[in-house]
Parts: structure tokens; C-alpha cells; sequence
């Protein structure tokens, strides 16, 4: 039977009886590929997993509770067998074999009528890598051809731009704070499938390096802005380029939504009809504390936390913020665009009953090389950016879960 390759097919199983013998790890890991190809899952076995339960406990399979008897597989389109019993499985594949059922056997490869590939998947396409033969089977080496072209797909290292229908138009992608390992799949694949690309000074500008010599890098800093506002050059260069027929990418620090300006420019490119695509980022307000070692949450410590714009000074009558409510908050505050009017905030806080010794972190250009930590009071934070020469980018945190560290005591209960 395995003098031949397997021949490759996908099986459209909708509605289609699929009969599963054993409710074990194999069983586990199968159903869930089953379950989303809308199968109609029978499942025998005396035990299952606890996964497996829930997947019958939800509906997703009916579960007979017994172990298999002849007759199991009438009606079937699709088999797989995996009892713990070899001796049931045996009689299984025989019975699969005589009603003319494609049959997977976990134990026993060469007895199998059907084997399953290693799959993976990718934006509207599946990878499935199968053996040539049973006995040169090496379910690793699959499996890592599966992930290698599946990563690639993912992370634009493997592309295949002559066979992907690309949408013109602009994809505004946050980019995460900064480290490139921290953009989203989305977000580098259609990185590397650009043909223009926007970028903010923050966010992961190492990966501009790798974007290859015909994608046009434009420095959103550098766009001359005459007689418009430079909000308004950026918007604008985004729609000249989508006219152009070209596959733009917009590429912001953190999250396109988070101080971001991103609805602004999804607003200008609809006004034209340009469509636009949002692909979400980590924030900077989360993952900069988070990677200097700063929960911005923690059980017993901060039960909220607050993102706020520090940008114009509590005073300023452009202000938005209610500092006066955020000084009697308990939890935590983030403060993005802070630095040059921390002073001002801090004394605003302190004036309005925030304790003066409330403690204050300053992380710096976070998740990049140059990240760097300073620790400070409400009371001393001023004085300590001049000492220290904090300078933008900086997220600076505010309140107990500062001092919260791996060595803290346990919370209570
Ligand atoms: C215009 S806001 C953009 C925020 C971004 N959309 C986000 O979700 O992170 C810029 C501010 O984000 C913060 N920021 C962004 N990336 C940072 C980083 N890597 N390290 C420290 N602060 C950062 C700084 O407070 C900076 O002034």
C-alpha cells in the first residue's frame, strides 16, 4: 500500500458523518481542524480528555460513551482511529476497510488508508505537508516545513507577490513600541507586501532595513507641509500614493488609535473613497512599563489604570483631561507625551490630593536597545528628569504597582 505516494486532496467534510474512536491526546488535537471543517463528529470512547469534554459538553461532537463496536463506522465518509486498544483499532481499519472508509490510524501508519498532513494556516491559504511514504514518515521534519512556510507567509519572509491579489489602497498598521518582534503577523506581512511605506520615527523602524530596494520608505517626519498642517501633508501623501494604484502602509508607533491620529486619517482616505485597513498594535501604554518590569495592573495593588495624554499642561485651556478626578483615582496612571510637562502634572496631582511620595517610573525609548528606567516620587519627578536628562520617547507610570517587582510580597488573598 505505501509503495506509492499518497495523493493529496482536501476533503469537504460540512455536514458529512466523521467518525473518531478514542477521546485521547490524539483525538484532542484532531478535533479541533474537524470541528472547524463543520464535520459531523461522532466520537466513541469510554474516557475522553477534559478538552474533549467541553468540546461535546459545547455540542461541537456527540460523544457515545462506550468503546467502539462493529457497526461504528456505517454511514461514515471520514474515520479516524485512535483507541488506546490496538486490537480494537485493528478491527476498526478492517471494518473501514470492508465499508470503503478513508481511515487515519494513530498506531499504525502503514495499516491507514488516509494519513493526516501537518497543516497550518495563513490568510485564506492552507499548508498541509504529508510523507511521501509510510515508512520514510517523520512527523517532525513535516511539521517543521509546515511552520517554516507558514512563518514565512506570515512574517513576509516568504512571499509570493505574482500570486496574491493585493487590494490597493492603505493599511494603517500599528507597529507595536518599537522592538520588531513586537508588530503583529498582520502587520509584517502586509509590511512586506508594500509598495509604499509611511513611517513614524517610533514604533520598529528596524524593519524598514529589510523591506526590499523597490519599496519606497517615506519618513512622515520629512513630508514638507507648506501651506497645510502636517497632519494634513501625511494624509495627503497616503491618497496620492493609494491613487497611484500602490499598496501603501502606514506605519504608527504602538496602536494607530492610541494618541495616534489614526481616525483621522482613515477619515481623509474615506472622503475620497480610498479603502483603508486598521491593523491594531501593542500599545506603548502597556508593554513599555511592562518591559521595564511594571505591571500596570496587580491583584491587591491597582484595580484600574489610566491612560492619559500628557501633552499640554493641566493649566493649558486646550486641556481635556480632569486632573483633579485623576488625583483621587487609587490605581495606576500612564502618561504618554509627559516628559517636558511632568513638573506641572505632578504638582497639579499632588494639589489635589495625591500623596507627594506616590511612587513614579520614567521608562525610556522602552523595548529598544537604548530603554532605559527611572524611578522617582510625585515629589521629586521634576527635579529628577533634569538630573537624570529624561527625554522623549518616555511612558511614565504612576502609583504603587511601580514598586511591585518579582520579589514583592504575595498579595492578599
Ligand atoms: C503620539 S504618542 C503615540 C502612542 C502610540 N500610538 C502607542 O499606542 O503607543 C507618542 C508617545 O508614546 C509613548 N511611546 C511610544 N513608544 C514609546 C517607547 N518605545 N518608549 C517610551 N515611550 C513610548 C511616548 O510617551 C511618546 O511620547
Amino acid at each position: 500500500m505505501a509503495e506509492h505516494p499518497a495523493y493529496p486532496v482536501g476533503l469537504r467534510l460540512t455536514g458529512r458523518r466523521v467518525v473518531v474512536l478514542g477521546g485521547g491526546q490524539v483525538a484532542q488535537r484532531r478535533l479541533p481542524a474537524l470541528i472547524a471543517a463543520g464535520a459531523d463528529i461522532h466520537l466513541v470512547s469510554p474516557e475522553v480528555t477534559p478538552s474533549v469534554q467541553a468540546m461535546a459538553d459545547a455540542g461541537e461532537i456527540t460523544w457515545r460513551r462506550r468503546p467502539y463496536e462493529e457497526g461504528d463506522l456505517t454511514d461514515a465518509w471520514y474515520a479516524l482511529i485512535a483507541t488506546g486498544d490496538t486490537e480494537a483499532n485493528t478491527r476498526a481499519s478492517a471494518e473501514a476497510e470492508r465499508r470503503r472508509v478513508w481511515c487515519v490510524r494513530s498506531d499504525d501508519a502503514d495499516e491507514a488508508t488516509a494519513w493526516t498532513p501537518a497543516t497550518g494556516h495563513s490568510e485564506g491559504v492552507t499548508v498541509a505537508v504529508l510523507t511521501t511514504d509510510a515508512r520514510g514518515r517523520d512527523p517532525r521534519h513535516t511539521a517543521a516545513i509546515r511552520d517554516a512556510v507558514v512563518e514565512g507567509l506570515r512574517d513576509g519572509t516568504l512571499v509570493a507577490p505574482h500570486h496574491r491579489t493585493r487590494t490597493p489602497g492603505v493599511a494603517l498598521v500599528g507597529g507595536g513600541p518599537g522592538d520588531p518582534d513586537l508588530i503583529t503577523v498582520r502587520g509584517r506581512r502586509l509590511l512586506a507586501e508594500a509598495d509604499v511605506v509611511i513611517a513614524d520615527r517610533l514604533g520598529p523602524r528596524d524593519l524598514l532595513a529589510e523591506l526590499p530596494p523597490h519599496v519606497e520608505v517615506i519618513d512622515a517626519a520629512k513630508i514638507p507641509y507648506g501651506r497645510y498642517m502636517a497632519q494634513e501633508a501625511i494624509n495627503n501623501a497616503l491618497i496620492e500614493h493609494a491613487k497611484q494604484g500602490k499598496s501603501v502602509v502606514r506605519l504608527k508607533g504602538g496602536d494607530p488609535y492610541v494618541f495616534g491620529r489614526g481616525m483621522e486619517e482613515l477619515q481623509a482616505l474615506a472622503e475620497v473613497g480610498i479603502p483603508c485597513t486598521v491593523v491594531p498594535g501593542i500599545s506603548s501604554s502597556i508593554s513599555v512599563p511592562s518591559a521595564a518590569g511594571i505591571p500596570v495592573t496587580h491583584r491587591g495593588v491597582a484595580h484600574e489604570f489610566t491612560v492619559v495624554s500628557g501633552h499640554v499642561a493641566p493649566d493649558d485651556e486646550r486641556s481635556l483631561v480632569d486632573w483633579p478626578s485623576l488625583a483621587r483615582l487609587t490605581g495606576t496612571l500612564v502618561i504618554l507625551m509627559g516628559v517636558d510637562k511632568i513638573g506641572k502634572i505632578a504638582e497639579t496631582l499632588v494639589a489635589h490630593g495625591k500623596p507627594a511620595d506616590t511612587p513614579v517610573a520614567l521608562v525610556q525609548e522602552g523595548t529598544t536597545a537604548a530603554q532605559r528606567r527611572v524611578d522617582a516620587t510625585l515629589g521629586t519627578v521634576a527635579e529628577t528628569v533634569r538630573t537624570e536628562d529624561v527625554k522623549p520617547p518616555a511612558v511614565i507610570v504612576i502609583g504603587e504597582v511601580v514598586k511591585v517587582g518579582p520579589t514583592a510580597a504575595a498579595p492578599p488573598k
